[in-house]
């Protein structure tokens, strides 16, 4: 499954700046993403972000400094190193990015060599007026869908709530997790309000449809680690059980809003094909 044409494949993976950084990417244009393009000059730079270095507890050791080896396309202990795209290339100690070329090797700002594993939860709603009657928009006639969006405190930008699945951690956990922390802050809640949170979660995330599972453009990439997703769509058909959450934004979340879905949108990384596949769902606007 890919959200984009293969052309139009690492768009936001070959942004000449790399995030966060003074890195620049080698130039790779569009006819040279595939591994199987012969590109004699390819010269990628090296980056791995300060972060990263540090060795936080997220992060992978350093496979170029160690002959440690992990073990790809496995599950390596607590951590999730198959990708959904199949089984991907290991040249030497280092992971081949499955999608093609990036212009940076080693792992940027990821944590993991191979595949970064991260999930989104998409909650929606429909658009109501005063009287709890459907808006339609003027030009489709079609009824509007609303999603819970926070903005990064990263890169400002807007996006699904989402986050990376933590070490030995189901997917569902981490899609309840991001969201109440992101949308509901309850990282700052005392013990009986994030039992309330919890509570109305539970009941809102049991029944999801999968919107995607794979590989995902992200402006982070690099040829070495790579962001993979699972976005899951969180319906509320009548507006009275996730419409009425009260939103408060925490941890990365700078702000939090129901946002109008359509086409206009712009968002971080490869939400906005996310969302539009979810709109494509309920036959809503776009
Ligand atoms: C974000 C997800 C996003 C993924 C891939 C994660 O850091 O939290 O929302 O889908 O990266 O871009």
């Amino acid at each position: 499954m890919t959200l984009n044409s293969a052309s139009k494949l690492h768009v936001k993976a070959r942004t000449a700046e790399y995030p966060l950084s003074a890195c620049k990417r080698f130039c790779v244009s569009d006819d040279k993403v595939d591994w199987k393009v012969e590109f004699k000059e390819y010269s990628p730079v090296s980056y791995t972000a300060p972060s990263v270095e540090r060795n936080p507890p997220w992060a992978d050791v350093d496979v170029t400094k160690t002959s440690k080896t992990l073990k790809y396309n496995e599950i390596d202990g607590k951590v999730n190193r198959k990708s959904y795209t199949g089984v991907y290339k290991v040249s030497g100690n280092l992971p081949i990015n499955p999608m093609g070329r990036t212009g940076v090797v080693c792992r940027g700002l990821l944590g993991k060599w191979g595949p970064n594993h991260a999930a989104d939860p998409i909650v929606t709603r429909w658009k109501r007026d005063g009287q709890k009657r459907l808006i339609q928009h003027k030009k489709t006639q079609k009824p509007i869908l609303q999603f819970v969006a926070i903005q990064r405190k990263d890169n400002k930008q807007w996006a699904i709530p989402g986050g990376m699945v933590d070490a030995d951690e189901k997917v569902s956990v981490t899609l309840k997790r991001e969201f109440s922390e992101e949308t509901l802050n309850s990282l700052d809640a005392n013990a009986e309000e994030k039992r309330k949170i919890y509570d109305q979660i539970k009941k809102l995330f049991k029944h999801g449809t999968v919107v995607y599972k794979g590989y995902v453009d992200d402006p982070r990439n690099t040829d070495n680690a790579w962001m993979e997703t699972v976005a899951v769509n969180f319906h509320d058909d009548n507006g009275e059980s996730v419409g009425r959450l009260p939103l408060s934004a925490g941890d990365d979340a700078g702000a939090v809003a129901w946002i109008d879905v359509g086409r206009e949108l712009t968002l971080y990384a490869s939400h906005e094909e996310l969302i539009k596949k979810t709109s494509e769902i309920h036959s809503a606007h776009w």
